[in-house]
């Protein structure tokens, strides 16, 4: 097999202003209430990574008409809550979790059956969570081996309202039971452990649906409708995170991030990262439709280790692995902890990027949920992803510490949710060398 292999580093420093892709979140729920609302709608600053455009073609395989004026502009002729119609293939969503997630809420409220597949990755992630709660709202849905992905979802006999409490801090499960419930006869509420991400409620308010959120316990009722809208996506914060640790890791550095979503559901990693002693500013603080958003500027720091509080957790979770990498650069000892969620993200993210920090010889340490790092120079090595692009991308940002190069094999998923990230490193003055072995 061909493996695409990124050689990045030793060393550099990191100086510009610049934007990072769209919102990875936001873009595929954008597509997906933009197909179910009445009336067209317009999409700007959409991710043109592989994770959205699978949901995107997966609408269109159900008949919504989409056009891509650009390559990050969508103009969604919505079909209404009942307008979608039966695919004609198995629905691919490659390696995204959100993407089955979500969708299996929208298929199993619908007339027709439905097959949702996903690359290697994706099929060996549970999808018990969700199948648990649609069942017991009246849908008819398995997966393969231990409810593992491919889903089959069957026509749906009525959809029943529910009062869930989520037994894991999980956006996608919650998402996945409110779109469901979108299609319920009566009142669907959902109560979670911890606050996790509340994109789908801002957006279900942005297409004019009622939502009711009260701390961590959101109702909706079924039955209701989505009126068509404008709607500007911010810039991932969740992307933006590894320039920012660049920036503070790296010597005589200074960059401005633009127009990222700060929506205080995804901020743990500013406040994780402040904590540290971080020197980070937010300008330019502004509302994007019902998200708010701001300019970055994030200076070389220097950091310290510290205990990261459980609250941020599932305010930052996307963000460890590139915590995990500032903590290798900071003084002192690093822990996290109540992190077991990252053992079943797009790889065992706390075994991956372990692996990958003994590889440099870091001292890194994996526990059941989270890790202990303790900061101190370290060399280069070579360092395997497992296909997932979180770990490609933080161990690129890592090579700026490392006193040797970081080779990074199978760099090829970073295109899932940043496209043209390893370029943008090169512009910002990390040295990036690619090859194909
Ligand atoms: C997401 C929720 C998170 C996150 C994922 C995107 C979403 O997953 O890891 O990248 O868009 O709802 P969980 O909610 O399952 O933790």
């Amino acid at each position: 097999m061909t493996r695409n292999i990124v050689i990045c580093g030793p060393g550099g420093r990191v100086a510009g202003d610049t934007t990072v892709p769209g919102d990875k979140s936001q873009s595929h729920r954008a597509v997906i209430f933009a197909s179910l609302a009445n009336g067209t709608s317009r999409v700007s600053g959409f991710l043109a990574g592989e994770d959205s455009l699978n949901t995107l073609e997966a609408f269109r395989a159900m008949g919504v008409e989409i056009d891509r004026p650009s390559d990050t502009s969508l103009v969604i002729q919505g079909v209404g809550m009942h307008g979608l119609t039966a695919p004609a293939a198995p629905l691919y969503m490659g390696n995204a979790g959100t993407g089955m997630r979500l969708l299996a809420g929208v298929l199993a409220a619908q007339q027709f059956s439905s097959t949702l597949t996903g690359d290697e990755s994706l099929s060996r992630r549970p999808m018990a969570r969700i199948i648990n709660p649609l069942v017991e709202m009246g849908a008819s849905l398995a997966g393969d081996k231990d409810n593992r992905p491919p889903l089959h979802i069957a026509a749906a006999a009525a959809i029943r309202g529910i009062d869930y409490q989520l037994p894991m801090a999980s956006a996608q499960v919650k998402s996945c039971v409110l779109l469901a419930g979108l299609y319920a006869n009566g009142k669907v509420t959902v109560t979670e452990p911890e606050v996790t991400r509340d994109h789908t409620e801002r957006m279900l308010r942005t297409f004019a649906y009622p939502v009711n959120s009260d701390n961590r316990t959101i109702t909706l009722d079924g039955g209701g409708q989505l009126q068509a809208c404008e709607l500007e996506i911010t810039a991932d914060i969740s992307s933006a995170a590894f320039l920012m640790v660049a920036a503070c890791i790296a010597e005589d550095s200074d960059i401005v991030l633009r127009n990222v979503g700060v929506n205080p559901t995804r901020t743990g990693i500013i406040d994780i990262l402040r904590l540290m002693g971080a020197n980070i500013t937010l300008l330019n603080e502004r509302q994007a439709g019902d998200e708010p958003v701001a300019d970055i500027q994030v200076r070389s720091s220097s950091l310290r280790g510290i205990e990261v509080p459980e609250h941020l957790v599932p305010l930052a979770i996307d963000e460890l692995p590139i915590v995990f990498i500032a903590a290798a650069c900071a003084e002192g000892t690093t822990v996290v902890t109540g992190a077991s969620e990252l053992r079943v993200k797009e790889s065992d993210r706390i075994a991956a990027m372990e692996s990958g920090l003994l590889a440099l010889g870091v001292d890194a340490t994996a526990t059941a949920d989270g890790m202990i790092i303790k900061g101190g120079p370290f060399g280069g090595g070579s360092v395997e992803t497992h296909f997932d692009h979180r770990i490609a991308m933080s161990f690129c940002i890592a090579s700026l510490r490392a006193s040797a190069p970081v080779t990074i094999n199978d760099a090829h998923h970073v295109e899932t949710s940043f496209p043209g990230f390893f370029s943008l490193c090169a512009k910002l003055g990390l040295k990036i060398s690619g090859e194909t072995r």
